[in-house]
């Protein structure tokens, strides 16, 4: 477990694959007094993501992998964060699976945010899966990452209620709205 030592903060990646609007709450987030964290890195799998765009915006270093052959990929990424001393990272709707092997060199300091209630409907199209089953509630995780999908340990949660017209685009945007508190909310619970 990565803890705060005296003034610096925690250098850390977010791992986007798309609109990064998760990436671009935390950059804001990174910024205030209380954030234990700073953003010192945006790493993609593809050119195409758009939240790419926070990373010239707020002036943060990127680099995309491709993981055509994720082995290599991730070797590399490895010795990317190495050397630029990142110790925590991020995911935020980054669509690639990283292997045992990565994320056991990661065990405690890798963390993503799922859209539903974990442990309900895990693996993508959560929402859709929401209204199919009829659920009352869905709502965001955050967790830690283990090698086993969406099922490390979790660090908090929030509730969103399903109205009875809701469709998953809608339910998608009320969560992401709760995303957007819960993913700062949860790394100031991991470092305090
Ligand atoms: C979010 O719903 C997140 O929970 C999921 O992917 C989505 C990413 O959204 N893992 P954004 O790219 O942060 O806008």
């Amino acid at each position: 477990m990565v803890k705060l030592t005296g003034f610096s903060k925690i250098k850390t990646t977010i791992f986007i694959s798309g609109n990064g609007s998760n990436l671009k709450n935390l950059i804001k987030f990174s910024k205030t007094k209380k954030s234990p964290i700073s953003i010192d890195l945006i790493i993609s799998n593809t050119a195409k993501a758009k939240g790419l765009k926070y990373a010239n915006q707020f002036r943060i270093k990127k680099k995309i992998f491709n993981f055509r052959n994720s082995k290599i990929s991730e070797k590399n990424i490895l010795i990317y964060l190495e050397k630029r001393n990142i110790n925590f990272i991020c995911l935020a709707g980054f669509m690639k699976i990283l292997s045992k092997k990565f994320l056991e060199k990661f065990s405690g300091i890798i963390v993503n945010i799922h859209p539903s209630l974990l442990p309900k409907h895990k693996g993508l199209n959560t929402h859709e899966k929401a209204i199919i089953n009829k659920d009352k509630f869905s709502g965001c995780t955050v967790h830690y990452v283990s090698a086993k999908l969406d099922s490390g340990r979790i660090i908090m949660q929030k509730k969103v209620k399903i109205s009875a017209k809701d469709t998953s685009y809608s339910l998608a945007k009320k969560v992401l709205k709760k995303e957007h508190k819960l993913y700062p909310a949860s790394i100031l619970k991991i470092f305090s």
